[in-house]
């Protein structure tokens, strides 16, 4: 019998899915079963049922991370009994958690997303968690988690911002270029952070670019495809920045990021829900915050300046003064997008909203540290307190030590933003550190659609520490509380990232000291 092997592979194809695998599959194998082809045919196997994989997996803590984990992942069509099943290592998946299913619609596409959160509360702290996510039909990913330690203990974090997703870009073929500013670094940044084992990493905005993207949903797929080989084991707790503003997808254009991410509850609004929040691990209080409700850039899909009705600011008073009174709290970090200080030419630099809302209260309640972003290098301010008597509302330098610096004195600022896309910022620093303030915007530009921004250039002595060489990189955080009576610190290293192993160069490293709290 003369078969070719061609015929063979087809035909025994065929069998398979006539003997049972089902409709559901059988109508995407179909599209296989060509004689068009030439080598051996791939055949997918989907889940027994058809039903769609557990896609990007990813962990959020609660308000309190030594108690509440929320394990999330998404699906592009429904799926029955969404759950995570967890236990210790040492007693096994013996308990389970039913997950709630949010969804949006984006605009461009109109496709719907599905995101399954379901929320581990009432764990033990500083314990090491196992998990299966799971819904009916679907193979099982596995996860881990751990929980942060109570009260006053050493722990790791981790931070960076304007990450896009890994991208070969032309260098495959112009056929299949990429619109989304990614680069192969946005890979190597997450195997680096992995390497580091931080309890948590914060990303500090921008996280995909979707919304510059002619595919915003590849574009987030694709990101939480990335970010999920760390961030099912540790939770990547976001800043929403000014891409993460998708237009037509939820009231104010954060839709896709509000569903995405089941962060610690404000009290907001429902229709503001996640934008900004709180959370607490060890002695550390992390706030992170939208700052596109207060900078003048233009940066978006639309421009949103002022959407809260100054409510994140209201709640922001609230929080630090509640946590500047809270005596197991020693240290108070700032997660989040724009930033108040910038040496960087011809870039986004710095925002004066920033210096108008928020600087005031940094001051006011004594925040140690700001991690941030939208500029695409790392720099390092001084400890800034008050300040200097200009239009621009210049922070006054209150220490200028190199290495050692007490943050009761002075709030420190860290631009991190080489989170891998493919126009970093590292080599458009002033020669000198200056800063240019953009300090509102007028009419709109034909070409971009958005505000066109007024800038003032300025000195910036505040400017402690800048990186011209390293295009992309991340900050660990090593915090230790100390003893009774005597100080706590946070020994930080800002490392830069080489290639696709995660090799990390220690560039920068400094100290932030604080007198301990209480006991
Ligand atoms: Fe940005």
């Amino acid at each position: 019998m003369d078969v070719s092997r061609r015929t063979l592979i087809v035909g025994g194809t065929s069998a398979i899915v006539g003997a049972g695998v089902g409709a559901g599959v059988g109508a995407g194998v179909t599209g296989l079963v060509s004689t068009e082809r030439t080598g051996p045919v791939l055949w997918q196997r989907g889940d027994r049922s058809g039903a769609p994989r557990v896609g990007g997996l990813h962990l959020q803590y609660g308000a309190d991370a030594s108690t509440e984990v929320v394990v999330s992942w998404h699906t592009a069509s429904a799926v029955c009994n969404p759950r995570i099943l967890f236990g210790t290592p040492d007693d096994g998946l013996g308990q389970s958690a039913a997950a709630e299913t949010v969804s949006y619609r984006d605009a461009a596409s109109n496709t719907e997303v599905l995101v399954h959160h379901a929320r581990l509360a009432h764990l033990a702290p500083d314990t090491d968690y196992v998990y299966a996510a799971v819904h009916d039909g679907a193979s099982p990913e596995l996860g881990t988690a751990r929980t942060a330690p109570r009260g006053r203990s050493a722990l790791r974090f981790t931070s960076f911002g304007d990450q896009s997703t890994p991208t070969l870009d032309a260098l495959v073929a112009s056929a299949f270029g990429s619109d989304n500013r990614g680069s192969p670094a946005a890979g190597d940044v997450t195997t680096a952070v992995e390497r580091a084992r931080p309890l948590f990493n914060l990303v500090n905005g921008d996280l995909c670019y979707a919304n510059l993207s002619s595919d915003r949903i590849r574009t987030w797929s694709d990101w939480f495809e990335n970010s999920s080989r760390s961030a099912r084991h540790r939770p990547w707790m976001p800043a929403a920045g000014n891409h993460e503003n998708e237009l037509g997808n939820g009231p104010i254009g954060y839709g896709a990021y509000q569903a995405y991410f089941a962060l610690p509850d404000s009290g907001s609004d429902p229709e503001l829900r996640g934008l900004w929040y709180g959370f607490t691990a060890g002695s550390v209080r992390v706030i992170s915050l939208s700052n596109d409700d207060i900078c003048y850039q233009d940066g978006g899909n639309s421009y949103v300046r002022g959407y809260s009705g100054g409510a994140q600011k209201r709640w922001l008073e609230v929080e630090l003064e509640r946590t500047r009174r809270n005596g197991d709290i020693d240290w108070i970090v700032v997660c989040m997008h724009q930033t108040a200080v910038s040496t960087g030419n011809r870039t986004n630099g710095a925002d004066l909203g920033i210096r108008e809302d928020w600087l005031p209260l940094f001051d006011r309640f004594g925040v140690d540290l700001i991690v941030c972003g939208h500029e695409h290098h790392y720099e390092r301010s001084h400890p800034i307190r008050g300040v200097l008597p200009t239009d621009t509302l210049t922070p006054a330098t209150v220490d200028t030590h190199p290495t050692q610096i007490d943050t009761s004195k002075g709030t420190v600022h860290l631009v991190i933003g080489g989170g891998g896309t493919s126009i970093p910022s590292n080599k458009m620093f002033f020669p000198q550190p200056r800063c240019r303030v953009l300090t509102s915007v007028g009419g709109v530009d034909p070409a971009t659609g958005q505000r066109i921004p007024n800038y003032i250039e300025e000195p910036a002595a505040w400017s402690a520490f800048r990186d011209p060489v390293n295009p992309y990189g991340f900050v660990a955080f090593d915090v230790d509380p100390g003893k009774p009576g005597g100080m706590t610190t946070m020994a930080a290293t800002y490392y830069a990232v080489h290639g696709p192993f995660g090799e990390v160069t220690p560039v920068d490293r400094f100290t932030l000291t604080r007198p301990r709290r209480g006991g």
